[in-house]
């Protein structure tokens, strides 16, 4: 991926456009990778060990604490009890557990492994602290939505703060899998639809967990996951097999977790599927010889919870002993949770199947992110108990939850500028599903959370009005099932009242792990309420919850006012309060198209043309789309409003021509002509007209937030090189070629907003 190899075209353009990529603060950042430093002690403790204690390095556990947090939020797998997980440490049969319960549990197990164990080696705390500990943040998509990298890079270092105090040293995050595909549950978990966005925010996230230096006691080993392509298995069904081109991989799937691993992170989890017929945890290609040798990743990995076994069923292991053989050879350093590793491993060295020599080098890693982590300084370095109460849930670390709660909301449609809502003087009936009580805040996958110290959406509403009695709230449906009675008390809340709030959608279990949808539609029974609400005529803002895109329907389409309101976590209902109320200017922009139905489904902006696009405007027959809709979203990826009313003119090119060694700027005015202060994510974007490899329409290559007040406009320029123009060419590497470029400076990816052209010179 860092290299660049010169099309025939390119070839043409001379060594300009290379010269200017490996000058390019794109490529520096690129080839970032952390180092691991191997204190000289550790060489010599691994000449002590037996192979049982090597093994014992390589396997990692789910806590077995009081059932064990790990155990609800996966599979049942061979756990162990907490008694036997104590000894197992005493034996050094273990490496570290992951998803316990605290300070508490971790002192015990640590004390087992310093204390009482032959070679007195700490073990590692592993947790998925994936959007917060204690204090839990909007879904890591949600806060995509901010388009602001350095967002989430606050909100993992405020996670990392909370986690390390309760005795965690490694968390498995940030999920960074491109999702394309609506149906898949885990696009919650990751960076949404766009191959930049996701390389911003893994390599901001990573910034926020490990900080400068991962021996303090505020920071974590960040793990990057799910390697790979884990986002792209067939139909969206979770665990499900890929099968893609190198070049796809590369160009679009690939470059988060690179991104990551440039920005430090020092850890990596094998994916369950497989790619081309390989299973992940199993697969040579990519976790060695991409990993490792081309891109210089030196930290370790681990499989995903008990993915090496899962290589049996997946027909590419005989039994566990295979299976062992397969990951560890395949360069999966540590086994999580089948207990593969340390059944098997010795066996295998002794048996002459796995080189020993192998076998140290991913101890030697694995002990060398322990020294890097202070573990072997302080192995109680981050195992405080008044530590863990003191930080959690601070008022600033709400305070945080709340700022990226209100930044992750994004306002779909407006229609008679509907909202903001007023303070006062108007009666509002608060119904649905997730209109009230401490359920489905702080949403799926958190280990820590409590919805019973988050804010509901009833909550935030009355603190933010002038007078609480005025709100009513009625639940109205259930999430899938019909309520009895509930339509009935809804229409006559809605009657009631002046304006309806319609909280729907999906709640917390509808997305995440193994939470695939075949619909991504609002729940019949829901749509139901949201019909017969709308049937009352009264205005409807509706607040979507959910962990995709969705395909909105009916009266939820055609309601007034949307808000894409994700899972927020902690400060859910203030958040949301700040936005309906104008306290705050919505500013989020979807990271995932919401397309017009589910069917179209993969959908994302930067598809391919083909040989019959269908023009803007009437759909034409034998062009391409689907029956009745048009090849595009109902809000396209970078969709977004604002209580301002954005123009965009005056597109302006400092040359039409690009120098192959040079840039040209281009740059547009952005007015706010409305009368509320608004801030704008200004995107631009670029389509290659004409090109060796066809194209996507439009790509994505850079963007800005800005303020702008009441009258207020600003030139905003962006600057583009030849680098920004590169694509992955016929031998799956970056080339250049030469060739005219349009640029779009647009709000969204499907909206014109203004458009030029410019030639890449020879
Ligand atoms: C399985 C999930 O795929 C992974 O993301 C998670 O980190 C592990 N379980 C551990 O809980």
């Amino acid at each position: 991926m860092v290299d660049l190899a010169i099309s025939r075209r390119a070839v043409l353009m001379g060594a300009g456009a290379a010269a200017a990529w490996l000058a390019s603060p794109a490529r520096a950042l690129l080839q970032a990778v952390g180092k691991v430093d191997v204190p000289p002690f550790v060489d010599s403790l691994i000449g002590r060990m037996t192979l049982e204690e090597k093994a014992g390095q390589l396997q990692l556990m789910a806590s077995a604490w009081g059932g064990g947090a790990a155990l609800s939020l996966n599979p049942p797998g061979t756990g162990s009890d907490f008694q036997q997980q104590i000894e197992d440490a005493r034996q050094g049969r273990l490496t570290g557990v992951f998803n316990g319960n605290g300070a508490r549990m971790a002192r015990m197990l640590q004390t087992a492994a310093v204390r009482e164990s032959r070679l007195k080696v700490p073990l590692i705390f592993a947790a998925d602290i994936i959007h917060g500990h204690r204090t839990i943040f909007p879904v890591p998509l949600a806060e995509v939505a901010s388009f602001e990298p350095d967002l989430a890079r606050r909100t993992a270092e405020a996670a990392a703060f909370e986690a390390s105090g309760a005795g965690i040293d490694w968390t498995f995050s940030p999920m960074v899998d491109v999702a394309r595909d609506q149906r898949w549950g885990r696009g919650v978990e990751g960076g949404g639809e766009d191959p930049l966005m996701g390389r911003l925010f893994a390599a901001a996230r990573v910034r926020g967990f490990q900080g400068a230096d991962l021996k303090s006691n505020q920071h974590l080993l960040a793990c990057i996951k799910h390697f790979g392509a884990y986002g792209a298995g067939e139909s969206g069904l979770d665990y499900n097999a890929v099968d893609m081109s190198e070049r796809r991989l590369r160009e679009v799937y690939l470059q988060p977790y690179k991104a990551g691993f440039d920005a430090g992170a020092l850890s990596a989890m094998a994916s369950f599927n497989e790619i081309n017929g390989i299973p992940s945890t199993g697969n040579h290609w990519l976790m060695t010889d991409l990993l490792r040798g081309e891109w210089g990743f030196q930290g370790f990995v681990v499989s995903d919870y008990t993915g090496d076994e899962e290589m049996i069923a997946a027909g590419y292991a005989k039994d566990g002993r295979d299976a062992a053989r397969l990951a560890f050879l395949a360069g999966v350093d540590m086994s999580m949770q089948s207990g593969l590793y340390r059944q098997f491993l010795p066996d295998l060295v002794r048996g002459g199947e796995v080189p020993e020599a192998k076998l140290n080098e991913s101890v030697r890693r694995v002990l060398a992110l322990k020294a890097m982590l202070g573990l072997f300084d302080d192995p109680f370095g981050r195992i405080d108990e008044k530590r863990e109460a003191a930080r959690s849930m601070l008022p600033q670390t709400r305070a945080l939850a709340r700022e990226a709660g209100r930044k992750a909301i994004v306002l779909l449609k407006n229609e008679g500028e509907l909202l903001p809502l007023p303070r006062s003087g108007k009666k509002i009936a608060l119904i649905g599903p997730f209109a009230a009580g401490p359920h489905d805040l702080v949403g799926p996958w958190v280990v820590y959370g409590d919805d019973a110290k988050a804010v509901d959406l009833a909550t935030g509403v009355r603190g933010a009005v002038s007078n609480p009695a005025s709100i009513t709230v009625t639940q109205g449906s259930g999430v899938e099932e019909a309520l009895a009675g509930g339509i009935d008390q809804a229409v006559a809340a809605a009657r009631a009242a002046d304006i309806v709030v319609l909280a729907i959608g999906e709640d917390s279990g509808m997305s995440g792990e193994a939470q695939s949808r075949t619909e991504i539609v609002v729940p019949a029974p829901q749509q139901a309420l949201a019909e017969a609400v709308a049937a009352t005529g009264k205005p409807v803002v509706v607040v979507l919850k959910h962990g995709r895109a969705l395909a909105l329907e009916g009266a939820v389409a055609n309601a007034p006012a949307i808000l894409a309101t994700w899972f927020l976590g902690t400060e859910t209902g203030n958040a949301i309060a700040d936005v309906l109320f104008g306290a705050y200017s919505p500013s989020g922009r979807l990271p995932a198209s919401f397309p017009w139905k589910s069917g179209q489904e993969p959908y994302y902006y930067a598809h391919k043309p083909t040989g019959r696009p269908n023009p803007p405007g009437e759909l034409q027959p034998y062009k391409a789309h689907f029956r009745g809709i048009p090849n595009s979203a109902r809000y396209p990826f970078g969709h977004g409003l604002t209580y301002g009313k954005i123009e965009y003119n005056g597109l302006a090119l400092s040359s039409q021509e690009m120098p192959a060694n040079g840039s040209i700027q281009v740059s547009a005015t952005i007015a706010n002509r409305g009368s509320r202060a608004a801030e704008e994510v200004v995107q631009l974007y670029i389509h290659d007209r004409v090109a060796s490899i066809t194209q996507p329409v439009r790509e994505l290559k850079a963007f800005r937030k800005v303020a702008l007040a009441p009258g207020q406009s600003e030139v905003v320029r962006f600057t583009l090189t030849p680098a920004d123009l590169a694509f992955y060419g016929l031998q799956d590497r970056p080339v250049v070629e030469p060739g005219t470029f349009d640029v779009w400076i647009a709000p969204s990816a499907e909206a014109e907003g203004v458009h030029g052209s410019f030639d890449l010179l020879t």
